[in-house]
């Protein structure tokens, strides 16, 4: 037998309505913050990745899909959204549209990691980005929208964390003052960490290896060191929120785990799903837009991790609402019945009704059980009577209640169901 790869899973036809429910969720939020879909190839060109999310991140060094394709180039199955949501942006002039343009994706993302509950190498996410605006109240708007998608679902013990990594003036004096403080025990630390020092010192503060977390534990912190503007940013992100009525708190140790990020950051936490706890993460990244060829344009955004939201749903027993099954089941017996009870399905159909009928050549009692286990809302029964008198009964099977129907009125009254 061969089996699914490591770390993929399959969502069972018997599962599937949760992720629609979820999805819808995740569709009407959209709607209702007036965000329109995009979506953009499963697999993108290597450098897009290596240019957008970083190449000094784990996500770039050690989990892309990287393939060479029969044209020989670096092709990268997609490891998070932004990157191709900004390159699309860039490509089909996006920014001409009024402003802010306001986005949003529902897709597979694939990192090669250690599978875990909550983490798979391939993953879902709902993410939303919106482009052209530097003010604070468009950070509060996406993190609204993150908080409204969750509250919705029923999730209510997820913690909002915020924090910001500044801008590009003020990174650069606090990567200063954060290697002069690691310098003294930089050949203790890890050889990514070493190699980071130079290239990208915030990063360390991203590393997993026990020895460098308790190095950098007490390092100096980015929100120390914000310029005025990104200050002033912060605290306003924190008045929006508050004006909206959105609980956070603050963690200064929040890094984020791509490189595009500039001033807001966060987080939503769970305690409920184990170590792989970030259900939502995001913020504002200004420069990737630039940094990838389009004129300079401020944006900010999140995904969320629909396996994560999925295991805290289920983890949580939050609900959901059960899966409809058919309006009718109608069953035939013998064949002018089953011949009938095929048509009269075809026709509830066709006038927009859901209807099923038996395909197994099941007895009469047998064909009554089935409808009961797919849920079918009434059953009918066609028989030598029903089919010579024109009329038959159409039994509710919730309350067991029976209603006279004339054949020929079956597709129009099960249509309406
Ligand atoms: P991220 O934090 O890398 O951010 O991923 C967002 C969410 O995707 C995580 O919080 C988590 O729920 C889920 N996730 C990540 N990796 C895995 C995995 N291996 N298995 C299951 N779930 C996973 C981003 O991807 C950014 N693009 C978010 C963003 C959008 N920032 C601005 N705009």
């Amino acid at each position: 037998m061969i089996s699914a790869p490591k770390g993929t899973k399959d969502v069972l036809p018997q599962d599937s309505y949760k992720w629609h429910y979820i999805e819808s969720a995740a569709r009407k939020v959209a709607e209702d913050f007036n965000l329109k879909e995009i979506r953009t190839p499963v697999f993108e060109h290597t450098e897009l990745f290596l240019r957008g999310v970083g190449d000094t991140t784990d996500i770039v060094n050690k989990e892309m899909y990287t393939f060479k394709d029969k044209g020989d180039r670096s092709i990268t199955l997609k490891p998070e959204g932004t990157a191709g949501a900004a390159r699309s942006y860039i490509e089909n002039g996006l920014g001409n549209a009024p402003l802010p343009v306001k986005m949003y994706y529902i897709i597979p993302a694939f990192r090669y990691e250690r599978p875990q509950a909550g983490r798979l190498r391939e993953f879902h996410q709902f993410g939303i980005e919106v482009y052209g605006s530097p003010s604070p109240d468009t950070d509060a708007e996406v993190i609204s929208a993150a908080a409204l998608f969750l509250k919705r679902l029923g999730i209510n013990d997820v913690g909002l964390n915020i924090n910001s990594i500044g801008c590009r003036s003020c990174r650069a004096s606090y990567n200063a003052a954060l290697k002069d403080y690691l310098r003294p025990r930089l050949s203790e630390m890890c050889p990514t960490c070493r190699e980071r020092f130079e290239k990208n010192p915030l990063r360390i503060l991203d590393c997993k290896e026990e020895g460098c977390k308790a190095i950098t534990k007490d390092a100096p912190r980015m929100i120390d060191h914000l310029c005025e503007d990104c200050s002033a940013h912060f605290k306003a992100v924190q008045n929006y929120l508050k004006a909206g009525g959105i609980d956070f708190n603050i963690d200064p140790n929040i890094v984020r785990g791509l490189d595009y990020y500039t001033k807001t950051v966060f987080e939503f936490v769970s305690g409920d799903i184990g170590a792989q706890s970030t259900v939502c993460g995001g913020g504002r990244y200004d420069g990737l837009i630039e940094e990838l060829g389009g004129n300079p344009t401020p944006a900010v955004g999140f995904a969320v991790g629909l396996e994560r939201l999925m295991l805290l749903m289920e983890n949580t027993g939050v609900d959901f609402p059960a899966e409809r099954g058919p309006a009718v089941f109608i069953a035939g017996m013998d064949g002018p019945g089953r011949e009938r009870a095929f048509a009269l399905t075809c026709a509830v159909r066709s006038l927009g009704g859901s209807a099923e009928c038996d395909h197994m050549n099941r007895s009469l009692k047998a064909q009554f059980k089935y409808a009961d286990k797919i849920g079918a809302e009434y059953v009918v029964v066609l028989g030598d009577s029903e089919l010579s008198g024109g009329v038959c009964k159409a039994k509710r099977m919730a309350d067991g209640s029976v209603t006279e129907v004339k054949l020929e009125d079956i597709p129009s009254f099960f249509a309406k169901k």
